[in-house]
């Protein structure tokens, strides 16, 4: 990919803690805040339908009991994704793909889908939420950028959406990250944020790739990363970071 399409400041889970991460009350806040690009955690039901949900299991986000990737979506949408936050959410159901990227189409927001498999069932979920997003984001000059940890994931989507970008998320720099990144055709690298330096942004920059971050939630970190010439950032804060304040350099999108 050699135009980024892409805004610098990417806000997690919709509106990081300030709403319940992965609902569609969080992006619009999120987006309250100005924000124009989102990041999700997305997986599959037991019935095929893909659906935002961080973790493997349904405990501390709404209350259910075990893996929410073994219940069909009739059951997943009736639950409470709300309440767990804040009763001013109470009753926010769990929010599908498919109703994200209406949102987000509707209204000019890019889009990060994490492929957050449940454990064994990675090349499956990449291939699904791939396919999926090709057909929401159909004839759409702005595809939404795909990342995971997991390498089976991205392998799984760019079988069934070779087209869509590809973004490996890092939390170590284990071996062969880069040329699994670069086998895999990604786009971009996502790593956990204090992992970076000068030499390691230069590397990847050098070999064609994007430079982006997670989570960054105070200022100095910011200003240490844009420093380092970073291509973006996801944070929690949006209540703290404006997005159109963009340093305008390489490979950054200028406000919009
Ligand atoms: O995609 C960036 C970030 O969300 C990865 O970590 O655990 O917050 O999904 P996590
Ligand atoms: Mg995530």
């Amino acid at each position: 990919m050699t135009h980024w399409p892409y805004p610098y400041w990417i806000a997690h889970r919709g509106a990081g803690k300030l709403a319940p991460e992965n609902t569609l009350a969080a992006f619009r806040l999120g987006a309250s805040h100005g924000y124009r690009m989102f990041e999700c955690d997305a997986k599959l039901s037991s019935d095929g339908t893909v659906f935002l949900l961080h973790d493997a299991t349904l405990e501390r986000t709404t209350g259910a009991s075990g893996l929410g990737g073994q219940r069909p979506w009739s059951d997943l949408s009736l639950l409470d994704a709300g309440t767990w936050h804040s009763p001013e959410y109470a009753g926010e159901p769990p929010c599908s793909l498919a109703a994200l990227a209406r949102f987000c189409l509707a209204n000019g927001h890019a889009l990060n889908i994490e492929i957050k498999p449940t454990p064994g069932l990675e090349s499956v979920t990449g291939q699904a939420v791939a396919a999926l997003a090709a057909r929401l984001w159909s004839g759409q000059s702005r595809p939404p950028l795909l990342s995971s940890f997991k390498p089976e994931a991205l392998a799984g989507a760019r079988a069934s959406a070779p087209d869509l970008p590809r973004a490996l998320l890092l939390d170590a720099w284990w071996d062969g990250w880069l040329q699994t990144a670069l086998a895999l055709q990604c786009s971009a690298i996502v790593a956990h944020h204090p992992m970076y330096s000068t030499q390691t942004v230069a590397r990847i920059q050098a070999a064609g790739l994007r430079c982006l971050c997670y989570t960054v939630n105070d200022e100095q970190a910011a200003r240490a990363l844009q420093a380092l010439g970073v291509d973006g950032i996801i944070t929690d804060r949006v209540d703290l970071f404006s997005p159109d304040a963009v340093p305008v350099g390489r490979g950054q999108s200028a406000p919009t």
